[in-house]
């Protein structure tokens, strides 16, 4: 019962906590996101000069958002993977 409410919570508050990326994989993301995420848009919409993500949070929550959407599947690790290859080679976020 304790496991689960915990399981609860870590998936409510994962995206939260990803949001720094520091334990993501990068090349583990690169993987991810290039099988799932490069239909629509490919890399220049993280670097076009009007992106609209600011902040790490708002780039774990459209991580999620995107995830849902596309259906790929993801664990909230696999998001954090993602989020770190978005992050490291894109964003720069602290
Ligand atoms: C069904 C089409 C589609 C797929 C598949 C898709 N995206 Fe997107 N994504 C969009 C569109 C459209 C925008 C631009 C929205 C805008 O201009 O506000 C966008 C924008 C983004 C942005 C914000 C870029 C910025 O302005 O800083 C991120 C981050 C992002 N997508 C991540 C992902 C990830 C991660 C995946 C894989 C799970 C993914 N997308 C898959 C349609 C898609």
């Amino acid at each position: 019962m304790k496991l689960i409410v915990f399981l609860l919570f870590a998936s409510m508050f994962g995206p939260l906590h990803a949001a720094s990326f520091g334990k993501g994989d990068p090349s583990e993301g690169k993987a991810l996101h290039d099988k799932s995420c490069v239909a629509c848009h490919d890399s220049s919409v993280y670097s076009r000069p009007d992106r609209k993500i600011k902040s790490a949070s708002q780039l774990a929550a459209r991580i999620s958002g995107c995830n849902a959407n596309t259906g790929a599947n993801w664990f909230p690790s696999d998001e954090e993977n993602v989020g770190a290859y978005l992050n490291h080679s894109f964003y720069h976020f602290k």
